[in-house]
């Protein structure tokens, strides 16, 4: 099958030289965001008749070390914008700045770029190639010329995050079922250990423990490496239980974007553009509104279960208590 080069990147497109530290802006250190998006338009099919404004006039800062989940409807830009974080495509209007450098201050060494930010595509394991799964996950850190007791550490490392069984290392990728094949493309690209990792509907099509499984083990990887990870998904309940940070798209334009609780408390914003918040956040919402001293943030089930049994007992205790009185 086709390799998709541009997504593990080709040793000789990455050049030799050590990238200069002149940052093309100037930020305020402790608030830097690792990705900064500075008024971005993409065009499809530009001054043709089938033109779409896929992106329009985009600002945005992701934060370093973060979990960052984008989410918008079919069409509003998601896949666009994250296929500019690497230079897998370049847009033109507006810049992609990475640890305040413009992405494309060296247009010849995109190739390095996409070291740094390493972008899972949506159905990924189309691109799987080689004749076994170690060989498919240490695709991008042999072209990285490490030695091979490392690339074989990197492998089984991402290969944990990743939920990819060791027992499976010397299989085909192509006997492996739908989600296994999943989980070894998304290894392939942690075995890089890019600073970000950016990864297009991750558990798309999966069943809900297929999700689980892969967005548990997504965290885990952000919560171990520090590395930035954004993904984008159609689904606000996995936004709500994973992200830290949550940007939301409608119609090529950010409509908000902050942290998980400050997005999920303008519940009417979203539904008016037809998102929903989880079904248990909102009941949980609308009982704080109604009077009921339920905490903010409960995304789940169990969350929920949890603070509401916390509530009905120190009720009960008071109302014991006021008994005695
Ligand atoms: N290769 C392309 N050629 C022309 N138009 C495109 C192309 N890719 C996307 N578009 C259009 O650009 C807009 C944004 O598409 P994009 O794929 O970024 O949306 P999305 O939010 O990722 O949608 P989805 O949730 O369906 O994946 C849509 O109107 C889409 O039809
Ligand atoms: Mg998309």
């Amino acid at each position: 099958m086709k390799k998709n080069k541009k997504l593990r990147p080709n040793p000789s497109e990455v050049g030799t030289d050590t990238p200069a530290v002149t940052p093309a802006v100037i930020m305020n250190q402790t608030d830097s965001p690792k990705i900064r998006l500075e008024n971005i338009t993409y065009y499809y099919g530009k001054g043709t008749p089938f033109e779409v404004k896929a992106l329009d006039s985009v600002s945005l800062d992701i934060h370093g070390g973060k979990l960052t989940g984008i989410i918008g409807h079919t069409g509003s830009g998601k896949s666009t914008l994250v296929q500019l974080l690497n230079g897998l495509s370049r847009a033109g209007e507006g810049r992609v700045l990475l640890d305040g450098e413009d992405i494309w201050a060296r247009p010849k060494e995109i190739g390095k770029i996409r070291y740094r930010v390493g972008l899972v595509m949506q159905y990924p394991e189309y691109q799987l190639f080689e004749e076994t799964v170690f060989a498919d996950i240490a695709y991008g850190p042999r072209n990285m010329k490490l030695s091979e007791e490392e690339v074989k550490e990197r492998v089984y490392k991402a290969a944990a995050f990743a939920g990819v069984s060791p027992d499976l290392m010397e299989k085909s990728p192509f006997d492996l079922s739908g989600g296994q094949k999943r989980r070894v493309a998304i290894a392939g690209i942690m075995a890089m250990e890019p600073e970000v990792l950016v990864l297009d509907e991750p558990a798309a099509g999966l069943d809900p423990q297929g999700r689980h499984t892969i967005f548990q083990g997504i965290r885990e990887y952000n919560r171990n490496t520090g590395c930035t990870v954004l993904i984008v998904s159609h689904s606000m309940e996995d936004m709500a239980q994973y992200c830290d940070d949550v940007v939301v798209m409608a119609h090529a334009k950010v409509l908000m974007a902050g942290d998980r609780d400050h997005v999920f408390d303008r519940a009417d914003e979203l539904e008016a553009v037809g998102l929903d918040i989880p079904q248990v956040t909102k009941l949980c919402q609308l009982l704080r509104r109604g009077g009921m001293p339920i905490p903010a943030g409960l995304y789940t089930v169990g969350a929920a279960e949890d603070a509401l049994v916390q509530l009905f007992s120190e009720a009960k205790k008071e109302k014991k208590g006021g008994n005695r009185l």
